[in-house]
């Protein structure tokens, strides 16, 4: 938002920000407030029956993190990188959660020494390896499998991930030979639950309420059969508004659509917000090094590419662009390209922005989810710094 021709963030007027504190660019820069505020929130509205478990692997930033684990939220983990950070940074291990379709067996024996909340299982096979690991260290593990609802989902296909082409989660009729490996480990595995997630940057919950349904039955049928479930755990996914003429579901929406579908059955219903929670309180702050016009177009190369932010390059994600400073210039069209020597290293394309030159900053919006965690060093630059906006 401008304000007397300044762009501001997180209720701070970025020139001054970056004049008072010398800042070099590229940078990351969060809105803590706003994150917590966001979850807050969204604690508030969706009550005592549901528990939120962040999935850090949206922003994995320590700073947040100690400010999340204070508010009284879980964590959705899927390396035993993450969980060792997430203990680092105050979580308990009764709040975590490990999700992953590929557990090492390092990283089980890791879970299953800390007796984590819940460990999601993704496949047969990993089934057996967490009863052996829970039998030779004398532990029970708690499990929740992952089912595979095959619901199609309006998204990036490369987020869609409860298709039945998707790598994750388990089909349905994987139940029996899941149900006898339980029967084998019962001293050491005990299911509390099940749970999904069908994909990210939802746009809708169609297919969101289609999959828990389908799962429910299955839940359902479980119960019958004399299993203790506690816990159904619908994942993540909810969108954000990347443009302006983006309408993603509403918190309220959200909070309709779990108190309808759990209206006949009282367990506990978990969620794994990542992007919501913080992707649109961070932005990366870049200036830029050339302006270069062809015949064919005028680009802007900037100091920061697709080597800190891999959305736009990888899924063809859109960030808005703007200026540090609402200049009445004349506009003109600009592709806004990184350093990197791949062709796809390109942060927006056919922008429309007021005259830029050499040494201008411009400032990518709505980064604070899948940004830095995906940076790499890649052509050997360096990552870019994060710092952080708190009330002190
Ligand atoms: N739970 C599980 C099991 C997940 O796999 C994910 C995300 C989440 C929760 C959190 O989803 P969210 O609420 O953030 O949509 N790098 C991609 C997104 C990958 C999402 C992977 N899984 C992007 O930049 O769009």
């Amino acid at each position: 938002m401008y304000i007397n021709k300044e762009l501001h963030f997180g209720g701070v007027s970025l020139a001054s920000l970056i004049k008072a504190k010398n800042y070099k660019t590229p940078f990351y820069l969060y809105d803590i407030e706003g994150m917590k505020n966001h979850l807050l929130n969204m604690k508030k509205t969706l009550g005592d029956r549901v528990s939120i478990h962040y999935a850090m692997k949206a922003n994995s930033q320590k700073e947040l993190l100690r400010n999340f684990s204070k508010l009284g939220v879980g964590v959705d983990t899927v390396s035993g990188g993450e969980i060792k950070r997430a203990l680092s940074c105050g979580f308990q291990s009764h709040q975590i959660i490990f999700s992953g379709v590929g557990k090492s067996v390092e990283e089980i024996k890791l879970a299953l020494r800390l007796g984590l909340h819940q460990i999601n299982i993704e496949s047969p096979q990993e089934l057996v390896r967490v009863g052996e690991l829970a039998k030779k260290i004398k532990t029970q593990a708690r499990v929740a499998f992952r089912l595979n609802p095959d619901v199609d989902v309006q998204t990036h296909p490369y987020i869609t991930t409860g298709f039945r082409e998707n790598k994750f989660g388990m089909d349905f009729n994987t139940l029996p030979d899941l149900l006898e490996i339980l029967k084998k480990y019962k001293n050491e595995v005990t299911c509390v639950g099940l749970t999904l997630h069908i994909g990210s940057q939802l746009m809708d919950l169609e297919a969101l309420k289609e999959a828990i349904k389908k799962t429910l039955e299955v839940y359902k049928n479980l119960l019958g059969l004399g299993y203790r479930l506690e816990t159904f755990d619908i994942g993540g996914g909810i969108g954000i508004k990347y443009k302006e003429s983006e309408l993603p579901p509403s918190l309220r929406e959200y909070n309709q659509m779990i108190n309808e579908s759990f209206k006949d059955l009282d367990t506990q219903v978990i969620i794994e917000p990542g992007r919501y929670l913080v992707g649109p309180f961070g932005i990366l702050v870049t200036q830029v090094e050339y302006i270069k016009k062809t015949s064919y177009k005028n680009f802007a190369i900037v100091n920061t590419g697709m080597h800190h932010l891999m959305r736009p390059s990888l899924y063809g994600a859109f960030h808005d662009i703007k200026p540090l400073l609402e200049l009445e210039k004349e506009k003109e069209l600009y592709d806004i390209v990184g350093p990197i020597c791949e062709s796809s290293d390109v942060l927006g394309r056919a922008r429309y922005l007021p005259q830029i030159k050499q040494g201008d900053y411009l400032v990518v919006s709505d980064v604070g989810a899948y940004g830095y965690v995906m940076s790499n060093d890649y052509n050997l630059h360096a990552k870019p710094k994060e710092y952080l906006l708190s009330k002190n």
